[in-house]
């Protein structure tokens, strides 16, 4: 055996042990190096992608820390000095369904959901961090009582949640925005992040 051969050995040897002693956590479990480090970085993913569609204001126009309903991409007040008012469903005079429907209203661009009102007052997200967002989401003292599968079936079904990416055309008859990642990948990225814990990542 030559000397290179050696070192090769020795080399080889090292790294091994490096590798093994790497992959055993604290508890001397074994846990494949690659799939925790992807699974960090992907829960970070999740939790930036469900922040991307909760901040954008298809969702924030309805979750403002005021108590006025917001309209378009720059979240301008609703017309018509329209506000919270009794049970966040307007006046009775002006109540939210006596223009919104439970469809989008294509001649007159009034947007339409089922149950169409304004979040209460302890779900207001705006001007909140990401992570404040996420502590106020899975609060039952402020989400309305839901647990993580309520919270799951509320996010991936709610009439008034999936319109964002119906959202129909406005007065002017422009197509409204909808959220940055298509419903399909929304839903996922909901699962998913549930399923890990719900964990909020730290920065
Ligand atoms: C038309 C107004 C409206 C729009 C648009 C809207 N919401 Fe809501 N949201 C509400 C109302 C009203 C409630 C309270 C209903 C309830 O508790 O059943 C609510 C409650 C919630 C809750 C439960 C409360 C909490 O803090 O966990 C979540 C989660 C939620 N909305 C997510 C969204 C997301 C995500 C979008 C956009 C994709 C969105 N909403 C768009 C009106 C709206
Ligand atoms: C007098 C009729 C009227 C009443 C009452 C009314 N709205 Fe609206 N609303 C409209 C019209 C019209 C638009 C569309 C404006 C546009 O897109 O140019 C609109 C748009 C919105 C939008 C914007 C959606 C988006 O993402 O751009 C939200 C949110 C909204 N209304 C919430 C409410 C809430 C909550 C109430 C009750 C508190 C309410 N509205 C009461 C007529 C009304």
């Amino acid at each position: 055996m030559n000397s290179n051969r050696i070192v090769l050995f020795v080399a080889i040897g090292l790294l091994t042990i490096m590798v093994v002693a790497n992959s055993i956590n604290s508890n001397g479990d074994y846990i494949p190096l690659d799939s925790l480090e992807i699974s960090a970085a992907d829960n970070t993913e999740n939790f930036s992608k469900l922040m991307d569609v909760l901040t954008h204001p298809r969702c924030m126009n309805c979750h403002p820390n005021d108590n006025i309903p917001k309209q378009g991409i720059d979240r301008h007040p609703h017309y018509f000095d329209m506000a919270r008012g009794e049970d966040d469903h307007g006046f009775k005079a002006t109540s939210c369904n006596t223009c919104h429907q439970s469809e989008n209203n294509p001649y007159s661009g009034v947007p339409g959901a089922p149950h169409w009102a304004l979040a209460p007052a302890s779900m207001g997200w705006q001007g909140l961090s990401h992570e404040q967002i996420a502590q106020r989401l899975l609060d039952k003292s402020t989400n309305g009582g839901k647990d993580h599968k309520a919270l799951v079936e509320h996010l991936t079904q709610d009439k008034l949640v999936l319109w964002a990416w119906e959202p129909g055309v406005d007065a002017n008859g422009n197509l409204r925005e909808t959220p940055p990642i298509s419903k399909e990948e929304y839903i996922q990225v909901v699962e998913e992040w549930f399923a890990n814990g719900a964990v909020i990542p730290v920065n």
